[in-house]
């Protein structure tokens, strides 16, 4: 079942104080060991186009920690405005530009300080006129109304405690007939209560995804239509985390939604 404002398992600022300190070493210390894969092998792994990786340098992929591709469901159009949420180090928010064109338009957001400075230093250093990155929190975008023609996010939903306040967030900053794809982790197994509050579960990206049917639940509930969601991707395999994804059955997705007219 997917949660309601009232009974969220963790506090939502301690949740975020965590993943802060999680997130900081990953900007920092790329070449650290974490419970995921990231950096080039992680985009390898999650079939991102080659060319478009091999044409970024080091800095602007080597804290790449999603989960799938996010872009590779439906494809993105020229010109699009386009916000991703929980940008880290950028990654999708570059290979975004290219996508969108140097008329379109890419908005990353992110809240731990270390991604978005590392993230606005590479924008610079490639001399980038079609992506900022703006300082927020996915429960609050700051984004104006009907702003986005699209909404990316790979790895983050899952680390955000009121799933409800959220989509409702997405929803808002989407056009009429604004799309929604991102890409998360679904849990296939139910992670027991006293697990679901542990908030170092949360950060390592299990106790915080939802059933597949919990997320369709959810993007629903804030108004969403035409929810699909794409094929299981074993992120964790070969990883540190993967004992931990094993035992709760985590497999990623993308998860694709629209907002009507
Ligand atoms: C697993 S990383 C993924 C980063 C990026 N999407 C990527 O694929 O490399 C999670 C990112 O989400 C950010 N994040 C987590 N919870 C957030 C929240 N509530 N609001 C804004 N950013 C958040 C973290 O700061 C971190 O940079």
């Amino acid at each position: 079942m997917a949660q309601t404002h009232t009974e969220l398992p963790v506090d939502p600022a301690a949740l975020r104080a965590s993943v802060r300190e999680k997130y900081r070493d990953v900007a920092l210390h790329p070449d650290g060991r974490f419970h995921f894969h990231n950096g080039r092998p992680l985009a390898a792994l999650l079939g991102y186009d080659r060319a478009q990786v091999d044409s970024l340098p080091d800095r602007a992929v080597e804290s790449f920690a999603g989960v799938a591709n996010p872009f590779g469901f439906h494809p993105i159009g020229q010109n699009d405005r386009l916000v991703d949420i929980g940008s880290g180090g950028g990654f999708d928010s570059f290979v975004a530009t290219q996508l969108v064109g140097p008329e379109g338009r890419v908005v990353g957001v992110d809240m731990t300080p270390e991604m978005l400075a590392k993230s606005r230093r590479t924008a610079e250093e490639l001399e980038l006129r079609n992506v900022e990155f703006r300082e927020g929190i996915a429960e609050n975008l700051p984004i104006e109304d009907g702003w986005a023609d699209v909404v990316v996010s790979n790895g983050v939903l899952n680390l955000v405690a009121d799933k409800a306040a959220v989509f409702t967030e997405i929803f808002r900053v989407l056009r009429g007939g604004g799309r929604l794809q991102f890409a998360d982790i679904a849990v296939n197994e139910t992670v027991p209560a006293d697990a679901a509050c542990n908030i170092d579960l949360w950060t390592d990206c299990i106790a915080g995804g939802q059933s597949k049917e919990g997320w369709r639940s959810v993007i629903e509930g804030a108004g969403f239509v035409d929810v699909e969601i794409g094929p299981a991707v074993d992120v964790f395999a070969g990883a540190g985390g993967e004992e931990n994804a094993r035992r709760f059955n985590v497999l990623a997705h993308v998860f694709y939604a629209r907002k009507p007219e």
